[in-house]
């Protein structure tokens, strides 16, 4: 396990195009491979925290997240003129289901948890062939303690009640549930409502 660099991102970008779709490949529901990178990955390798698990496949899982919403912005902005150029030129493919989803999104929010006491948020995720190991565990363990070292005060991240391995590890460190909020989001690929989490933990700053 070590810090990411910018080396890693296409292998990063790699793995959570596999994994973002409750632990399946996202083209499911996000058929735009290079938007997913730029809304999902590219801003926490640019701007954010990242840490990696490298194995002898090379890099197998990643956590990656940003200590103020502000960061993931920054790390955003200079990427959408070249997201733009690409969809312009018509480069992008599967745009259209990737417009679906952002629509459906906006008019689908999930409120998150206030700034002021939860600032940074993260997301984790391991190949399929890596799970199980305590990759997951470690690489969670390792990035809170990173942030707590850096003062951070707070962290939020969203998943689903159906993701019941993601939901068990953030519980067992600790995170709780701020919102819990039935939502259509999913509905077209799952067939069903689903139940959007927004979890939480405190940090405690060193010395304070
Ligand atoms: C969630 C995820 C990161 C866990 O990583 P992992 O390396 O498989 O997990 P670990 O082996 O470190 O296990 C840590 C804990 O996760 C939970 N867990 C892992 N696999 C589980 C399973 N199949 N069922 C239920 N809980 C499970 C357990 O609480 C486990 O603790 P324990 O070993 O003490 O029981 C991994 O399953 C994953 O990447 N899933 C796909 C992507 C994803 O959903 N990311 C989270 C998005 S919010």
């Amino acid at each position: 396990m070590r810090v990411a660099t910018r080396a890693d991102e296409a292998a990063v970008v790699d793995v959570a195009y596999q994994t973002a779709y409750f632990g399946g490949p996202a083209a499911t529901f996000f058929p735009c491979r290079d938007a997913f990178a730029v809304f999902w990955v590219l801003p926490y390798l640019r701007a954010g925290r990242a840490m990696v698990v490298e194995t002898d496949d090379g890099v197998v899982g990643y956590c990656v997240g940003v200590d103020r919403r502000a960061d993931y912005t920054r790390g955003l902005l200079p990427l959408l003129p070249g997201l733009l150029l690409e969809l312009l030129a018509g480069r992008c493919r599967g745009w259209r289901g990737a417009l679906r989803y952002g629509l459906r999104a906006l008019r689908y929010p999930t409120r998150g948890a206030p700034g002021s006491a939860y600032p940074a948020h993260l997301h984790l995720a391991l190949s399929s062939a890596a799970r199980g190991r305590g990759s997951g565990r470690a690489l969670l363990t390792a990035y809170l303690a990173a942030a707590t070292e850096r003062g951070v005060s707070g962290l939020q991240l969203s998943t689903t009640e159906r993701n019941a391995p993601a939901v068990s590890l953030y519980s067992s460190l600790g995170f709780e549930v701020w919102t819990a909020r039935v939502s259509p989001l999913w509905r077209p690929w799952t067939g069903r409502d689903e139940t959007h989490l927004v979890l939480v933990k405190r940090l405690t700053v060193p010395g304070g």
